[in-house]
């Protein structure tokens, strides 16, 4: 019988690669999510059970039912504005949500847990390459929620001998291949959507937040990952989690990135080459918060989880300008 694997936020963007990718490897994905910014439609590739992480008794019900070996946790507020906004809200659904979470895989004898962390974790960069070891100060509520649930995991290993891997994202990008499922959010905050549709006439022009930053084009440099490069590393986690007899009540963190950095320019610059028209484009102040560099050492996931990205910077632009053109106007 094929393993069963609870993917909260399955019904997200990245978490609906996570589920693709578990299909494919054999397994049965079971999206939870309760559609606040997940989409219905996203989930193809095995049971959607609709619930809230905050709501025990839903959560005991789906363990029951679907008796996963494993959980991947993704389900949470992301904004790092909204986060500003109403700190609460980002504490009781992240942290409050996640230790409900929790409690019920553990109450149901789940032993393998994938956590979805954030570079966030880090603040503000002391080097050029970020590694884990690099300290952790988050700059706002967001990152620190994710702190705090990789705190916490530590106390689900050590006291309960609970096996778990926080995988800290760069910038997640790009679509699936075929076109199956791509970026969605209400509203969109992300770069690459943003170029897109304004290349394509959707919207107005894209605001370039910081022209002015210590970066070779003056612009701020990120670290774009492709979601299916992503998606497959948390695959290979719960397997390194439950195959890997030294992995039993360990908590380990681990960078997922390209290993690359991209400036917002040269982002824009293959945006425009994907469409075939320029993205139109207005000089903005920096956005509060923002580093001027975020790349990732990612030497201890290739090392830990035998994983390598496999798709670069234009194939990500490709598939999301293909995910976008065949997609309705932008909300
Ligand atoms: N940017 C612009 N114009 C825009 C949008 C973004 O210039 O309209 C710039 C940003 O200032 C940043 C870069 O493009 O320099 C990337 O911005 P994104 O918003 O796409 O991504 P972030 O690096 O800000 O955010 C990423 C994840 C978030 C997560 C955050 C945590 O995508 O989900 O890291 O630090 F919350």
């Amino acid at each position: 019988m094929r393993s069963s694997v609870l993917v909260s936020g399955g019904a997200g963007y990245i978490g609906s690669h996570i589920c693709l990718r578990l299909a494919e490897l054999g397994y049965t994905p079971v999206a939870y999510d309760n559609l606040s910014n997940g989409h219905a439609e996203f989930v193809q590739w095995g049971p959607l059970e609709r619930g809230d992480i905050r709501d025990p008794a839903r959560l005991a019900e789906v363990f029951a039912l679907h008796r996963p070996c494993a959980v991947i946790h993704l389900a949470g507020l992301i904004e790092v504005g909204h986060s500003t906004a109403d700190p609460a809200l980002f504490y009781d659904i992240n942290v409050g949500g996640s230790i409900r979470l929790l409690q019920a895989a553990e109450g149901a004898g789940v032993r393998a847990v994938v956590f979805s962390s954030s570079c966030a974790v880090y603040g503000a960069p002391q080097q050029t390459s970020i590694g884990e070891a690099h300290p952790l100060s988050p700059l706002n509520p967001y990152g620190r929620t994710k702190l705090v649930v990789e705190e916490f995991l530590q106390e689900l290993a050590r006291w309960k001998g609970m096996s778990s891997l926080a995988l800290r994202y760069f910038n997640a990008a790009g679509a699936d291949l075929t076109g199956r499922i791509g970026e969605r959010h209400e509203p969109e905050t992300h770069l690459i959507p943003l170029a897109i549709d304004a290349a394509l006439g959707r919207r107005g022009p894209l605001n370039i937040f910081g022209a002015d930053y210590p970066t070779p084009d003056g612009t701020a440099i990120r670290d774009y990952i492709h979601v299916a490069d992503l998606a497959d590393a948390h695959v290979r986690a719960v397997e390194w989690l439950l195959k890997t007899p030294h992995a039993a009540g360990t908590f380990n963190a681990v960078n997922l990135g390209s290993g690359q950095g991209a400036s917002v320019r040269e982002l824009v610059d293959a945006v425009g080459r994907a469409v075939g028209s320029p993205v139109p484009l207005r000089e903005a102040p920096r956005r509060a918060g923002d580093a001027s560099q975020l790349i990732a050492d990612i030497t201890k996931a290739q090392q830990l989880l035998d994983w390598q990205p496999s798709h670069d910077l234009e194939t990500v632009v490709r598939t999301a300008v293909q995910w976008a053109q065949a997609s309705p106007n932008p909300l």
